[in-house]
């Protein structure tokens, strides 16, 4: 093994037989990746569409933030080697959904669901699967809508359905994932303050919940005012 390969296997704890798919197959591969960065701009601007329309329309914008990502190589190679994925361009590309990422924060909970129906009723858009952790958050207290998609992409000859994976969270969701997510990478803990740290992270999740709700109850209390006022 030269030393620049030993360097980079080291650097992004790939193991050799990815090494190789990405090697053998670098045009595909750089293809692929690719059309996962393609695909995340035709979503992000159909979000900022629907962010202008409901500026023009209502007067209110919707959508705090808008993240994307392509997964890097690394957290490829461990979801292939978590999930037994086949080790081949079409195993990746048909069993890793999430490779393409687009989060949406919105202002309150409302939003969220009025942006996804608006988003999804789009006739090139096509939903693979739905999963609400707002309506059953996870155990961690997690709370996110999570959509996977497929959107095409058009290219000089074909059209590629690419797959996408959107989270829609408020501030306070993300607030909360964020800072969560940040605590898991601290492992070095007793198990017995490990569960205590669990039990107050997730009340700290209740919490935003809370602070979600009396929001959307003020914004309500707020817009309702507003349309008797033009009656
Ligand atoms: P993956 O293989 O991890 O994608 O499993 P899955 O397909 O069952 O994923 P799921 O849709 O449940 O959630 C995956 C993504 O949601 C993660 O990559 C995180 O971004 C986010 N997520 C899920 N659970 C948690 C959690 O407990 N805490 C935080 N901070 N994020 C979470
Ligand atoms: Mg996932």
């Amino acid at each position: 093994m030269d030393t620049i390969r030993g360097k980079f296997l080291k650097q992004h704890l790939l193991s050799d037989e990815f090494l190789d798919l990405i090697e053998k197959n670098k045009r595909p591969m750089d293809e692929l990746m690719s059309y996962y960065q393609c695909a995340i701009m035709e979503v992000e601007t159909k979000f900022k569409v629907l962010n202008q329309e409901y500026s023009l329309e209502y007067d209110r914008n919707p959508i705090e933030g808008i993240k994307t990502r392509v997964k890097s190589y690394d957290s490829i190679l461990r979801k292939i080697r978590r999930k037994n994925i086949p080790m081949t361009l079409e195993g990746i590309e048909e069993n890793i959904r999430d490779i393409a990422g687009v989060r949406v924060i919105c202002s309150f909970p409302d939003d969220i669901y009025e942006l996804a129906e608006s988003f999804l009723r789009q006739d090139d858009i096509t939903l693979i699967e739905r999963k609400d952790y707002i309506k059953n958050p996870k155990e961690s207290g997690y709370r996110s809508l999570h959509l996977i998609v497929q959107v095409p992409i058009f290219l000089q000859n074909t059209k590629k359905l690419v797959y996408v994976e959107v989270q829609f969270r408020t501030i306070a969701m993300d607030f909360w994932a964020s800072l969560e997510h940040k605590l898991q990478y601290k492992k070095n803990i007793p198990e017995s303050q490990a569960k205590l740290l669990k039990d107050e992270l997730y009340d700290c999740a209740q919490q935003s919940a809370a602070l979600d709700k009396r929001m959307q109850n003020i914004r309500n209390v707020i817009a309702e005012s507003e349309t008797k006022e033009e009656e």
